[in-house]
């Protein structure tokens, strides 16, 4: 898990203290394209939000209703505490085989038992344009948890290559601008007084 604040120049003013962020990678690929867009994201988001990585999806065990119950796997406890602890999830997620990485399909089956999640904001940022349904997959995973999705913040790029660079994606104009506004529309969602979009 890694815990950092942004430190850009502010755009909007933030109504609070700060914005509990919990970023989550659907890949576990060292070079991830999806890991690379949410470092981007994080880089030129106004001050004041602090961004948490849960960087262990990939240790958590397969879920299995026969060991969701006392005691839990203790990488389950820290999942679920993590995910508890933030008052926003930034997904971006590869398409597996026309559907959800594994990894990612597995921690969300962990957490729909927790009560906690209900009303979760949540957004997604996506950074292969032509992929066909992971997306649609994750928003109807999460709408099914009841999450709440802050539509006007998702993001979709198209990186062009897995390789392109964090740097890079800022060098680009209207990648960084889509980010920007992305941001800002998630602190006007948290500035409402009834907190939702
Ligand atoms: C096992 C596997 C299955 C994939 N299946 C699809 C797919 O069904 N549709 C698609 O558009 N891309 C598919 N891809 C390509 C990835 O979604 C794409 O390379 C993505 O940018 C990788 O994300 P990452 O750089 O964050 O790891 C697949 C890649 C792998 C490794």
């Amino acid at each position: 898990m890694r815990r950092e604040t942004s430190g850009k120049p502010q755009s909007l003013t933030l109504n609070k203290m700060t914005i509990e962020i919990l970023t989550i990678c659907g890949s576990l690929r060292s070079g991830s394209s999806n890991a690379k867009l949410i470092e981007a994201y994080s880089r030129c988001a106004p001050s004041g939000l602090t961004f948490t990585r849960l960087d262990t999806i990939g240790d958590l065990p397969i879920y299995n209703p026969d060991i969701d119950e006392d005691p839990l796997p203790s990488a389950v406890i820290e999942a679920r505490s993590i995910v508890r602890s933030a008052e926003l999830l930034i997904f971006s997620t590869p398409e597996y085989i026309h559907s959800l990485p594994a990894a990612l399909k597995n921690l969300l089956e962990w957490l729909v038992g927790d009560p906690d999640f209900y009303g979760k904001k949540a957004l997604i940022l996506h950074a292969n344009s032509s992929s066909q349904f992971a997306l649609s997959e994750l928003r109807e995973v999460l709408s099914t948890m009841s999450a709440q999705i802050l539509d006007q913040a998702c993001v979709v790029v198209d990186l062009g290559s897995n390789k392109t660079t964090v740097d890079e994606i800022l060098q680009n104009e209207d990648i960084k601008s889509s980010l920007v506004r992305s941001s800002e529309v998630m602190i006007q969602t948290f500035n409402k007084p009834n907190q939702s979009e």
